[in-house]
């Protein structure tokens, strides 16, 4: 073990179960001053429940938890203690602005009463500081992007002067702009000494901002070592626990006819005159920057985003929509039912197919759970949006909008889930992907269509480069 004399915080021997699920196994973790620490892993691998234990809110089953040599207690304490976590979803309260959420239970007082403007004087400073546009600050959650809402968070957790931040998956859902604003604030915080934890499965971003990677396996810890001498095909490898095999995208076979016609869509202030179809068996992709409206334009075509004018024709249609918190799991309910459940229209009264059918689905898409009976809730956050994608996948719809499939999901289970893709396309399937994860898209789409600033600026067939999709998202022509 490398030495832990002179770290901030030290973890050893950590265990925690849940029932009969070991998710972590006796692990040692350390964090130094000034150290941005990538936690790697594979779904379900113990990340989440290794950093709720770092900042208080689970307790360990065995093993200590110190910040500088002092035991860590509860959530409060280990705030006060130093410790400010941003979890994988966004904890704000919707119907409050971005500075009250900032400040919730720190509120900032002046004579005992809350000190209204120095609050939104302070949260703009957060903001700006962000990269972010300080008017955000009087505006609702509720009407912020998912992006925004993330960084938002990342805001909040800096009001806390933090010793210790800790950031589970924060750049899932963030464009490069963005996740360049969060590197930013990342290199100020530990130019000041704060160590960081950085969770993520974009494998390609630890080199540019993380110094050391640990890997866990299992709840396991099976490599701990400085990012310099990592690959990112070697960190992957040992996350999967095998070699990996090279995939490359297989021409396509042509398609059938239009499954999805836009016309002139319009919604005033997000989306103009927006025009395209897709037919059966294609992936049509709409990629932008975040702000550019992909994501409202994709609902807007669901038709759970209200539009002004223009028209959609489409058949049966299913959506995975991005805010997975909020629209896309039955919280209190099994991962078999949230499979099944597009598909309780009548056509599974069936239990025993519907069990088959959501093991199938556990299995192809490895969905780390003890099986169709267990809770969605006990799942880890890229396990949940497993299922909430096997459940559009079940139906095999004619036409089907994706927002950001692969958000928060492991490398292994990412390629079976292009696989899955691939294959409900090659039946049929018409896709609309909305994905601001651009090799994502360049590896599916057989057409994608840039937005900027709510209308259709470039179309490109497959094949194109990915260089040249990024210019015309950003604007550089
Ligand atoms: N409340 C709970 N009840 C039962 N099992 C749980 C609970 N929370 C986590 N687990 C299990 O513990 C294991 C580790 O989960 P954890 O959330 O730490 O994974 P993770 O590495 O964060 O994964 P992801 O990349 O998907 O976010 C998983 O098998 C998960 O199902
Ligand atoms: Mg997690």
């Amino acid at each position: 073990m490398t030495t832990t004399t002179d770290a901030l915080l030290t973890l050893v021997g950590i265990r925690k179960h849940y029932g009969g699920v070991y998710a972590l196994q006796g692990v040692d973790f350390a964090v130094r001053p000034g150290e941005v620490h990538g936690l790697v892993g594979a779904n379900g691998a113990g990340k989440s429940t290794l950093i709720k234990i770092v900042s208080g809110a689970e307790k360990a089953d065995a093993g200590t938890a110190e910040l500088n040599g002092q035991p860590i207690g509860d959530t409060v304490k280990a705030l006060h203690a130093g410790i400010a976590a941003v979890y994988q979803d966004p904890q704000l309260f919707g119907e409050l602005t971005v500075a009250e959420n900032v400040f919730i239970g720190r509120e900032l007082r002046k004579h005992g009463r809350i000190d209204w403007p120095e609050q939104t004087k302070r949260a703009k400073d957060l903001l700006r500081s962000l990269g972010l546009n300080e008017k955000l600050a009087a505006r609702r959650i509720a009407d912020l992007s998912v992006a925004e809402q993330q960084l938002v968070s990342v805001a909040k957790a800096l009001a806390h002067e933090a010793q210790v931040l800790i950031l589970d998956e924060p750049s899932a859902i963030l464009t490069d702009r963005e996740i360049e604003k969060l590197f930013h604030a990342i290199r100020t915080l530990k130019d000041r000494g704060v160590g960081v934890i950085y969770v993520s499965h974009r494998l390609d971003e630890l080199a540019q901002i993380t110094d050391r990677v640990t890997v866990l396996r299992d709840g396991k810890v099976v490599a701990s070592e400085p990012t310099e001498d990592l690959t990112v095909r070697r960190i992957a490898e040992l996350m999967v626990g095998h070699a990996l095999t090279d995939n490359t995208a297989e021409p396509r076979s042509p398609q059938g006819d239009p499954a999805l016609q836009v016309e002139n869509l319009t919604r005033r202030n997000r989306f103009s005159n927006v025009s395209f179809e897709v037919r059966l068996g294609e992936v049509v992709s709409l990629f932008g920057l975040v702000g550019s409206g992909t994501g409202s334009i994709a609902r807007a075509v669901y038709g759970i985003e209200p539009a002004d004018s223009g028209t959609v024709r489409t058949g049966q249609t299913a959506m995975l929509p991005g805010d997975r918190s909020r629209q896309g799991v039955f919280a209190t309910k099994t991962v078999g039912f949230n499979i099944s459940i597009a598909s309780l229209k009548g056509l599974w009264l069936n239990r025993n197919q519907e069990r088959r059918t959501a093991t199938d689905f556990i299995n192809r898409m490895r969905i780390k759970t003890p099986g169709p009976n267990a809770l969605i809730a006990t799942l880890s956050g890229g396990n949940q949006q497993k299922v909430v994608l096997a459940r559009q996948l079940v139906d095999r719809p004619e036409v089907l909008v994706l927002e950001e499939p692969t958000q928060g999901v492991d490398v292994g289970a990412k390629e079976e889930i292009h696989g899955l893709i691939r294959d409900i396309v090659g039946q049929g399937t018409a896709v609309l992907l909305v994905s601001s994860d651009l090799p994502e898209v360049m590896s599916l789409a057989d057409r994608i269509l840039v937005v900027r600033g709510g209308r259709i600026t470039a179309r490109f067939d497959r094949g194109v480069a990915q260089a040249d999709v990024l210019a015309a998202a950003a604007g550089d022509e």
